[in-house]
Parts: C-alpha cells; sequence; structure tokens
C-alpha cells in the first residue's frame, strides 16, 4: 500500500494575525483589555473607560494584568518603590521587541528603572532648567505669530496640519539644535515613531522604524561631532556639557535622549493644542468664557491635559508582592495606567466629562504621569500650551469648525488627523 501523503503542517499564523485574534477574543469576552482596545470609533474611547470602570473603579483585572483607572491608583502606584518599568529580577524579561538601530535609540530613560534612570535623569535635567525654558518663550511666540500670519488671509485652516503640528516641531528642533530645513524630516520620524507605540503596529511599520531610527542615529551623531569643534550656548549643548561629579551622559545616551524628547515632547504637545482646541469649539459657552479673559488660559490649559488627554496610557510594572486598597497585586504584574481614564474619574472630578475651563482642581490631572519619571517637558508644554492658546485666540476671531473633525486612530497618542477651522482675522495690526 502506498504511503499516505502526509497532512500538510498548517501554515504557522503571523504574530499579527494571532494578535488580532487575540484581541477579537477579548472583545468578545468584554475583558477589560479588549474593552480599552476594541474601541474603532475615537469618539466612543471615554464610554469604553467607563464600561471599566463600572467593572472597578480602581483598576479592573485583565488577562494581561491590571488597568488601573482610578485617579489616585495613577498618582500613587507610579511613586511606590514596588513598582517600576521592568520584570523583577529573577523573573523572566520581556524580550525584546526592537533589535538593532531602533532598539538602541529606545533604550531612553523612560525605560529604565533607579539607579539607572536616576543617573540619566539628573544628568539631562541639567539642561531643562526654568531659564532655559523661559528662553524658549520669544521663539515660540514669534513661530506661533509666523503660523498665524501665513493662514490669516485665507481666513481658514487644519490646525493640525498648519499650526498644531509647526509649533511644538520648531520648538523641538530649537531645542535639539536641528537647523529649520530638516524640520520636516524631523516630522516624518514623530509620526513613524508614534505609529509604531501602538499595540497594532504591523510588522511594517516596525521595519520602517528600524530604518529610519538608523537615520536618526546617524542625523545626531554628526550633530554631536560638529558641537564638539563648534560649541553653541543653547539646550542641546547644555545636555552634552551636563556633568555631575565627573560623571557625563555617553553618545548613546544622548542619542536616545534627543529621541526620546522627539517622541516625548512632540506628538503630546501637538495634540494638548488640537483637542484643547477641538474641546473649545464643541463648548461654545466655554470658549466665550475663555475669550472674557485671556489670563484665564493657564487654568484652561490645565482642563485641556485633563479633559482629552494627549498620552492616554503608561505602562509599569510591579516588582514585589503588594497590596494597594483591596487589589493583591503579584510581582511581574503589568500595570497599564489610563491617565486619559483617571482624568475622567467622577471621584476626583465633578461632571469628568464636562470642560469646565474655570475648573478649580483642574490641575490634579494626572497628564504628565507621577514619581519618578514625571514629566521632565511639563514646564515646557505648558509654556507651548500658553503662548498656542493666546495667540489663535487674539488672532484668530470668531473661530469655528469648518467642517467635520478627523480623530487620529492611534489609541496610545490622542488626537487630531484634521480640524478645518474657519475665522476672521484679528483687525488690529501688530507691531
Ligand atoms: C502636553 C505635552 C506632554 C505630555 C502630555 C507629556 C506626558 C508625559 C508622560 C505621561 C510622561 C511619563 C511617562 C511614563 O511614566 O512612562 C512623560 C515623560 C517625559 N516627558 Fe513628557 N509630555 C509632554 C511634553 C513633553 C515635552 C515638551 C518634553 C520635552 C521637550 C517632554 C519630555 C519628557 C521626558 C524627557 C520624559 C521622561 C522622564 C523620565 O522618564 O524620567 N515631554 N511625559
Amino acid at each position: 500500500m502506498p504511503d499516505m501523503p502526509e497532512t500538510p503542517a498548517p501554515a504557522p499564523e503571523s504574530p499579527e494575525r494571532q494578535a488580532a485574534q487575540t484581541l477579537k477574543t477579548l472583545i468578545a469576552e468584554r475583558d477589560p483589555l479588549g474593552i480599552v482596545f476594541g474601541v474603532t470609533d475615537e469618539e466612543e474611547r471615554y464610554a469604553a473607560y467607563d464600561e471599566v470602570r463600572a467593572i472597578d473603579p480602581d483598576m479592573a483585572r485583565s488577562v494581561a494584568g491590571w488597568i488601573v483607572m482610578g485617579r489616585d491608583a495613577c498618582f500613587e502606584l507610579p511613586r511606590d518603590p514596588r513598582v517600576g518599568k521592568h520584570m523583577p529580577e529573577g523573573m523572566p524579561q520581556a524580550t525584546a521587541t526592537r533589535a538593532g538601530a531602533a532598539g538602541r535609540v529606545f533604550q531612553s530613560m523612560l525605560n529604565m528603572d533607579p539607579p539607572e534612570h536616576s543617573r540619566v535623569r539628573r544628568l539631562t535635567a541639567k539642561a531643562f532648567t526654568p531659564r532655559a525654558i523661559q528662553r524658549v518663550r520669544g521663539h515660540v511666540e514669534r513661530i506661533a505669530n509666523e503660523l498665524l500670519d501665513g493662514v490669516a488671509e485665507a481666513g481658514h485652516m487644519d490646525v493640525v496640519a498648519d499650526f498644531a503640528q509647526q509649533l511644538p516641531i520648531a520648538v523641538i528642533g530649537e531645542i535639539l539644535g536641528v537647523p529649520t530645513h530638516d524640520h520636516s524630516r524631523l516630522l516624518g520620524w514623530a509620526d513613524i515613531m508614534a505609529r509604531a507605540m501602538d499595540v497594532s503596529a504591523r510588522a511594517d511599520l516596525l521595519l520602517e522604524l528600524e530604518r529610519v531610527s538608523g537615520e536618526i542615529e546617524e542625523y545626531f551623531l554628526a550633530i554631536f561631532d560638529q558641537r564638539r569643534d563648534q560649541p553653541k550656548d543653547d539646550f542641546l549643548q547644555a545636555m552634552i556639557d551636563a556633568r555631575d561629579e565627573g560623571d557625563r551622559l555617553t553618545q548613546e545616551e544622548l542619542v536616545s535622549n534627543c529621541v526620546l524628547i522627539l517622541i516625548a515632547g512632540f506628538e503630546t504637545t501637538v495634540n494638548l493644542i488640537g483637542n484643547g482646541l477641538r474641546a473649545l469649539l464643541d463648548a461654545p459657552d466655554q470658549l466665550a468664557c475663555l475669550l472674557e479673559d485671556l489670563d484665564r488660559v493657564p487654568q484652561a490649559i490645565e482642563e485641556f491635559l485633563r479633559f482629552d488627554t494627549p498620552g492616554q496610557m503608561v505602562p509599569y510594572r510591579a516588582q514585589a508582592h503588594f497590596e494597594w486598597r483591596s487589589h493583591t497585586i503579584n510581582p511581574g504584574d503589568a500595570l497599564y495606567l489610563f491617565l486619559g481614564a483617571a482624568n475622567r474619574d467622577p471621584r476626583a472630578f465633578g461632571d469628568p466629562h464636562r470642560l469646565d475651563v474655570l475648573r478649580t482642581n483642574a490641575a490634579d490631572h494626572v497628564t504628565f504621569a507621577s514619581g519618578a519619571h514625571y514629566c521632565l517637558g511639563a514646564a515646557l508644554a505648558r509654556l507651548e500650551g500658553d503662548v498656542a492658546f493666546r495667540t489663535l485666540l487674539t488672532r484668530c476671531q470668531d473661530l469655528r469648525l469648518a467642517d467635520t473633525p478627523e480623530r487620529r486612530a492611534t489609541q496610545i497618542v490622542r488626537g487630531h488627523a484634521r480640524l478645518p477651522v474657519s475665522f476672521r482675522p484679528e483687525l488690529k495690526t501688530r507691531p
């Protein structure tokens, strides 16, 4: 009898298909992770968070770890020494998802634990002084006005492409010593990095990320070389020259700091401006309240940061066994802190789904995280927001939506792809 032909082995499923299948199952089972990552219409995101909150207002157990949505939990957990970024020692570490150049450029302080983190942060913080930040203010004001000069005559613009993206990229370009003619390269790099951050990032995007990481590395190494021969008096130089008892940042650490500043400081600030303006245009009474007195802008910025948070989630890991209120947390447990959900915790913020530019405790938000990794650029982000809104609201009268806004499909980075508005340019001429 002839041999029976062997049944061909099933083709191995691609990791993307497997991930999509797992997500489908989680959605079907209404697992908290499935609920938050199964959102297909970004306008529905906060309703999905409320669904998880109904399971547990502080932290809901999911197959992948804890989905943390309580404001106090998001504030307290990152300050707890039993919480960090890595798996506890002795437990299998997560396999590196990024090798090569992408791996090197992503080795930033954001993914470090003490004492390594404390060292890099201390040295980097020497460049982020209040004086250095204030020095940028004049530059931000000039750029904001130039951008609006460019669209004033037309009386309409896409706030994202024409203003919200251009302002932070000019600021990051300035602090990283990148000349204006290369800002469009920074924009392209930042876009790929933001999209690659999502859980649903596809393999071709990760390959693209590897390619641009090599480019970024080469680009910044060349800038550092130039600075060795021709030092300048600016922010980048302060980072290069930072010393602490003879210690200094290595070339690799400097490159990963530049990448971190680009990732952490660009897209987030774009979305502070875009999400804030969208929220105002959806609530004309709040826009009117702000227009009555532009000195309300700093408080309104805190409310924008709370109301529609630019970075929705930050991941942490439990390093030890401990209890948080009634929850038992085990070493190695993943803690997904949903900052955007925490900022709508009804126990911390009354009527949380309402934009209220006069909200007195808006600054209790956790948008810049908390603890060791608290955003190093928070003061700069607030300054950019302040200048952006004062300039927009002064120079663009009768601001209104000109077409339906379009949200970005990204789930961690929360923002808009398009925000078309119309306005009347201010009448008075500026000096
Ligand atoms: C609205 C704008 C911004 C938001 C919402 C934001 C948010 C955050 C958050 C949530 C973290 C902590 C992440 C974690 O715990 O894993 C963080 C860290 C960081 N941010 Fe920001 N950020 C903003 C703007 C900026 C800007 C403008 C810069 C610099 C130019 C910057 C630089 C950094 C750095 C260097 C860290 C890492 C700190 C560390 O790991 O110790 N950020 N940011």
